[in-house]
């Protein structure tokens, strides 16, 4: 072995492992889905809403790792809703499991191979912003995404050309129109008190946060707090994919040390179980007024 020799080291996942995932899934289905939704903690029921369902457990699909929060049922269901194609995740994977970036938007890739042209990712959150209220459904219009500010992005290590470029762009990573489409919906609906837009912030959790953590959120400008998303948006633009995400407000951060509040799971689960109706129609309704195959993206549009 000479000086110059490397040891090969696996970093990240493999384009096969992708490609592997995709092509057992396309033998076990017929679905060819548009559209892929990423159900957050305590919203696995937006998957109820699909017709002619094949469904398969993470354990069961090549790749996937497992899910292993309470309130994440684990599985990818396909179906039709409103004439479209769709494939939803009923529960994800977060940093926090100890999944490394690469295993966490896994399915995102997969989901690219699979044809998906819009991911919905939708979370539950905390609310930073004083005139978020728990209940309250916030449509994300962008994103600080603190892991990766430290370098613990989705995307570091070697680039994969075949999903898209070495320095992608992220600002406007989510669609202005279907956030437009989702208010005009939310109106139609009589919920538009519920509306909101705003700034989302991933932690790493698992631990919710301090008070002086929630203090420098606050000062931050951001809008909601919560312990996943980001990562999959950053895959999800990189290949091209159009985004629209919301969060849940689920919960308020408690910002004085006056306060006796405190944040909790159980409560977490519960609001999203309160605001499950409303949010399985503002989601159907904007899968069944989106449009498909526009070139969304327009320079992102870098096909496999
Ligand atoms: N902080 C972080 N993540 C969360 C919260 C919160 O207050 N609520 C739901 N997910």
């Amino acid at each position: 072995m000479g000086s110059r020799d490397v040891t090969p080291v696996k970093l990240g996942v493999l384009h096969d492992e992708y490609q592997q995932s995709a092509e057992w899934l396309k033998s076990q289905t017929k679905h060819r889905p548009q559209v892929a939704i990423i159900c957050g903690s305590g919203l696995g029921m937006l998957a109820d809403a699909l017709k002619c369902q094949d469904s398969f457990p993470y354990a069961d699909i090549p790749g996937f790792p497992q899910s292993t929060v309470q309130g994440h049922a684990g599985r990818l269901v396909f179906g039709e809703l409103k004439g479209k194609t769709c494939v939803c995740m009923q529960g994800r994977f977060h940093m926090y499991e100890g999944h490394s970036l690469g295993k966490t938007t896994f399915p995102v890739r997969v989901f690219k191979l699979l044809g998906v042209e819009t991911l919905i990712v939708t979370n539950a959150a905390g609310s930073v912003a004083d005139g978020l209220r728990p209940g309250d459904i916030m449509l994300i219009k962008d994103h600080v995404n603190f892991p990766g500010l430290v370098g613990l992005n989705p995307l570091s290590g070697p680039n994969d050309d075949k999903f898209g470029p070495r320095f992608p762009a992220m600002s406007g990573c989510y669609d202005k129109g279907l956030r437009s489409l989702a208010l005009d919906i939310a109106k139609q609906m009589g919920v538009a008190d519920l509306m909101r837009e705003g700034v989302y912030a991933m932690v790493g959790g698992p631990t919710f946060e301090t008070i002086a953590e929630a203090r420098l959120l606050h000062r931050l400008g951001v809008d909601a707090v919560g312990m996943s998303t980001a990562p999959e948006v950053v895959i999800a633009t990189h290949c091209g994919l159009r985004v629209f995400g919301l969060s849940l407000i689920t919960n308020k951060v408690v910002k004085s040390y006056e306060d006796p509040d405190s944040v909790d799971h159980q409560g977490v689960l519960e609001v999203g179980r309160q605001r499950s109706h409303t949010l399985q129609q503002l989601v159907t309704q904007l899968v069944a007024r989106m449009e498909i195959n526009n070139n969304i993206g327009g320079s992102r549009d870098n096909t496999l």
